[in-house]
């Protein structure tokens, strides 16, 4: 079967056999998405871990198989499959996600692990583009003593931050503001106050857009990977004004472009640079160390 076939010709021969076993379909799927992708839609309609589907000749319902093939049709026209199933995992979460949040990636996981390291007992925590809440929601639960503001300009977004607040209880702990700039007097009472500004901004230099993954294009949106000319319009406004929010050994850790090192370096001439795990240039951090500190 040819990748630019519909999966009408594979749904109709399987879909009519009475019973079908899941590692044939992740076969037939295969050859029109990809495997993990074809895994992870049948994860989520059975409900099994990834090793059940190859360790054991498992049968699935016939309603099922028709399922999984709608959704693959949709996978292979370009739908991320996280918004088909609505379910994004991240660390020790799976989050609900739809076309009103990006969707968390790994890198994103990796600034978490790197900030977590880095901090000890944090009391107070701004999350600033919380999105689906992934990085507000892992930090609470790997902080239970910490008090988070997870902030986003776009209130859809807040909408599914806070369900996935609800589904891991945190309501109480991590609140939402609806803040488009870390200059606005709504937030003036956490000047010199936090122990971690952390951040995934939208950061894609808008001359790249239109290069980049359709997928990320034409269904994430617009305004959380749109990062303005250069992709430093957010990243640029968190490293000028992020510092003042930030107490004595506080710090600030954010997720940027891989070209954007000599602007922050430009800007912050202390703050510490590192490469996520493909060897790019991704993740800043500055501890505010007081006295000038190269700010
Ligand atoms: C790359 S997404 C990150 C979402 C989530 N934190 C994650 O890591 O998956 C960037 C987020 O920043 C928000 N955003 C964009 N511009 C903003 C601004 N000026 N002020 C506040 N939030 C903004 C977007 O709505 C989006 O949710």
């Amino acid at each position: 079967m040819s990748k630019g076939r519909t999966a009408a010709a594979a749904r109709a021969s399987v879909a009519s056999s009475i019973k079908v076993d899941a590692f044939t379909l992740v076969q037939q799927a295969s050859r029109l998405i990809s495997r993990e992708e074809a895994e992870f839609l049948l994860m989520e309609i059975t409900g099994w871990k990834r090793h059940e589907i190859y360790t054991h000749s498992r049968q699935i319902s016939k309603f099922q198989v028709l399922r999984f093939w709608w959704m693959v049709d949709k996978v292979r026209t370009g739908t991320p499959v996280q918004y088909l199933v609505n379910s994004a995992p991240f660390l020790d979460v799976n989050l609900y996600v739809d076309e009103r949040v990006f969707i968390p990636r790994p890198e994103t996981e990796e600034l978490v692990l790197r900030t977590g390291t880095r901090v000890k007992s944090p009391r107070f925590i701004l999350d600033y583009g919380t999105g689906s809440g992934c990085i507000a929601i892992t930090l609470a639960r790997m902080f239970p003593q910490a008090e988070i503001w997870a902030v986003d300009i776009s209130r859809p977004a807040l909408a599914v931050a806070k369900r996935n607040l609800g589904r891991y209880q945190l309501k109480d702990r991590v609140r939402t503001i609806c803040l488009s700039s870390l200059y606005s007097n709504r937030i003036d009472f956490l000047e010199g106050k936090l122990d971690v500004l952390i951040s995934n901004p939208p950061y894609i230099p808008r001359e790249r857009l239109a290069s980049i993954d359709s997928k990320v294009r034409d269904y994430e949106p617009g305004v959380s990977v749109d990062g303005g000319i250069g992709g430093t319009a957010v990243v640029g406004m968190l490293l000028k004004y992020g510092p003042r929010f930030l107490k004595p050994g506080g710090l600030l850790a954010l997720e940027i472009d891989h070209t954007q090192e000599s602007f922050v370096r430009t800007l912050v001439p202390t703050a510490v640079i590192e490469k996520d795990f493909a060897g790019y240039v991704r993740y800043v951090f500055w501890q505010n160390l007081g006295g000038d500190n190269g700010k």
